[in-house]
């Protein structure tokens, strides 16, 4: 299919976000075509995903540059000759400066496991379980220079279960992950989404619905 969005994907560990958007993307008529998969871990498990699908990988270690200024420069290059239109991060685990951040404003998108703004950061699960939150869930947003901040683009809620534990829980959440992060891209590259201010609109009739979804008990 000619025309096709082009995303890169940033990775740091096993991959299986970016194994759902490799999915997604072979599927016909999906808008948005990944072109280049780039770790900073050598290594990561995402990689071998990437290989096997036949997408074309780099790895850009963060621990080979002096800062982070010269260890972005090095990513953008890659990015860059990749003809990326889209970036879109799968658990890379690296905190991005707000030069590299607003450089790619809107064309930059992080999938969180929580329903943000409540619980940035790490430990989002074990943090969802102290609180005694009854939903939790996860979103995907456009970056900005604050950790875990930005233009929600689409979000899942998922139940907490009497007997859940962080690993229950993550599991039922990152099978919600895998289904919004695909949605995301896919309203994005069909040009469905606007930001305006610190909001995404979802452009069209009904389209706010399917950006929202909530799972039933299990
Ligand atoms: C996911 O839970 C994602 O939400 C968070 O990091 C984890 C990455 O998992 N940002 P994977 O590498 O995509 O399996």
């Amino acid at each position: 299919m000619e025309g096709r969005l082009k995303l890169s994907v940033l990775i740091s560990g096993r991959g299986s976000n970016l194994q759902a958007l490799i999915d997604a993307s072979l599927a016909p008529g999906f808008p948005a075509e990944i072109v280049r998969v780039i770790s900073n871990i050598p290594g990561a498990g995402g990689l071998e995903r990437a290989s096997t699908a036949g997408i074309p990988t780099a790895v850009v270690p963060h621990k080979d540059y002096p800062d982070r200024e010269s260890f972005e420069s090095a990513l953008d290059q890659e990015i860059r000759s990749a003809g990326t239109e889209l970036i879109a991060l799968a658990g890379f685990m690296r905190l991005l400066t707000e030069g590299f951040v607003d450089e790619w404003r809107d064309r930059l998108i992080n999938i969180h496991p929580s329903l943000l703004p409540s619980f940035k950061g790490l430990h989002t699960h074990e943090r969802a379980l102290e609180a005694g939150v009854r939903y939790t869930g996860c979103t995907v947003h456009y970056v900005r220079p604050a950790m875990d901040e930005g233009p929600i683009i689409v979000q899942s809620a998922v139940p907490v279960l009497s007997g859940d534990d962080a690993d229950t829980l993550a599991g039922r959440v990152l099978a919600q992950e895998h289904a919004i992060y695909p949605l995301a891209v896919r309203l994005i590259a069909e040009g469905r989404v606007q930001v305006d201010g610190e909001r995404a609109i979802i452009k069209g009739e009904n389209l706010q619905a399917p950006c929202a979804t909530i799972n039933p008990l299990v």
